[in-house]
């Protein structure tokens, strides 16, 4: 791999041993994928606070410093870590403190992240504790290298904002925050960016609702793999909300990481650009029709795990909801009371929880008797309300999810059927 003279320095040991075991590891990563030299980057976002029994076998010998050599630096040295050189954002926690006299959380696994949370402050890293940097004021620019983890946030990344970073890991993102760099393979070169699979959504499956568009997303997902979808056909245009939907569940039952709806996303003013030429371009007859069938079948597949309609849980948020969903939630809510029986929770940024409380929108599905949790989710902290064996939700990748984590069963459906299960204790969702 070709290095710069101020990559070789930094292997070298010119910064200290924690940035040349950084480089390191970032060289033995590079060979392994194949890239010809790194790229520099200044947004790196890692999930590094999250509590585990190594993490805190390994603090409880060697401190903070020697968890961050041997699972961010895959290195056994004794140093201590440097400051950040680049900016570095921490995404969702393991558990959201304000959930801890709510739900039966380990408190020492409470304490440890409170801890990280502290020692990676101090090293730089800001604290968003959200899988939604992009809600929160991180927005990479249009071809910006980045390194980013969490699946619905890469896929946001690459696709909504043209950025570049493929889906890193906790020791890859902790070493690029050392260094400000990343092998520059996969996503990071032009040539690997192009459409792969054409969906062509048929008129009578009309994709124009945040529903919607997750089943389509989960559809494209099963359709493309890891590769790349570009959607075409009749979809109202789709805001922040929808992508995020549609991205999360692409993401979910298949690995993709960039998508592209010409028109809509910028790498893709055209279907001929989306693909890299018209040349490249599938013929109509090698499209995947989205229509009536497939749109039932995604549906079904999502609520397949639903059997009892008595719904304990009501789960939204998943990835963390905007303010507009909050606003929403809490217009569903407004003047009603949950069942006795029933737990409603909506999942938020912990800077989006701020606005929502002084909106007033926190008040309502308070006193309506929901909560607005911030930090985590379910799925993180493998905890849901205590008893809880039926759970709904708007999210295709938590319907998804949460049954395995859990052992519970699903419910998917809209934003308002979710809200009224919370009301009624009992599931009357349908597809329309
Ligand atoms: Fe976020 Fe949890 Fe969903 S981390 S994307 S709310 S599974």
């Amino acid at each position: 791999m070709i290095l710069t003279e101020d990559e070789r320095r930094m292997r070298d040991g010119a910064e200290g041993p924690a940035v040349a075991a950084a480089m390191d590891l970032l060289i033995r990563y590079g060979h392994a994928v194949g890239a010809e030299r790194l790229c520099d980057v200044r947004n790196v976002a890692g999930t590094m606070t999250q509590p585990s029994p190594v993490k805190a076998r390994l603090v409880a010998e060697g401190g903070r410093d020697k968890a961050f050599a041997v699972i961010n630096l895959d290195s056994d040295g004794d140093f201590a870590i440097p400051d950040m050189r680049v900016p570095t954002c921490q995404l969702q926690h393991g558990f959201g403190q304000d959930a801890l006299d709510i739900v039966p959380y380990p408190r020492g696994n409470i304490e440890l992240q409170a801890d990280a949370e502290a020692f990676y402050g101090r090293h730089g890293v800001n604290i968003l504790a959200t899988c939604t940097p992009y809600q929160v004021g991180n927005l990479p620019t249009f071809g910006e290298h980045c390194a980013w983890m969490e699946s619905s946030a890469v896929i946001y990344a690459n696709s909504v904002l043209g950025a570049r970073t493929n889906c890193e890991g906790i020791a890859s993102t902790g070493a690029a925050s050392l260094t400000g760099k990343i092998p520059c393979a996969g996503n990071h070169l032009a040539a690997n960016r192009p459409g792969t699979h054409l969906i062509s959504v048929d008129p009578k499956a009309r994709v124009d609702s945040f529903l919607d568009w997750g089943m389509l997303g989960y559809f494209a997902g099963g359709v493309a793999g890891e590769d790349h979808p570009v959607i075409t056909g009749d979809f109202a245009r789709p805001d922040l909300t929808d992508l995020k939907h549609f991205g999360a569940a692409a993401a979910t039952s298949g690995g993709v990481e960039l998508y592209h709806i010409p028109g809509i996303t910028p790498e893709a003013p055209t279907v001929e650009a989306a693909f890299g030429g018209a040349g490249n371009v599938p013929p109509a007859t090698a499209a995947h029709a989205y229509g009536p069938a497939e749109r039932r079948q995604v549906y079904e597949t999502l609520n397949d795990i639903g059997d009892s309609r008595d719904v304990d849980f009501v789960l939204l948020g998943c990835p963390h909801a905007s303010v507009d969903q909050v606003r929403q939630v809490a217009a569903a809510l407004e003047g009603r009371r949950l069942s006795a029986s029933t737990e409603l929770w909506i999942m938020v940024p912990r800077a989006l929880r701020e606005i929502a409380d002084r909106s007033g929108y926190t008040a309502v599905i308070r006193q309506a008797g929901g909560r607005v949790l911030t930090d985590s989710c379910p799925a993180m902290s493998r905890v849901a309300p205590k008893g809880t064996r039926v759970f709904a939700t708007d999210s295709a990748k938590q319907a998804h999810y949460l049954p395995a984590i859990l052992g519970i069963e699903a419910w998917f459906g809209t934003t308002r059927e979710c809200v009224d299960a919370a009301v009624t204790g009992r599931w009357n969702g349908a597809l329309r």
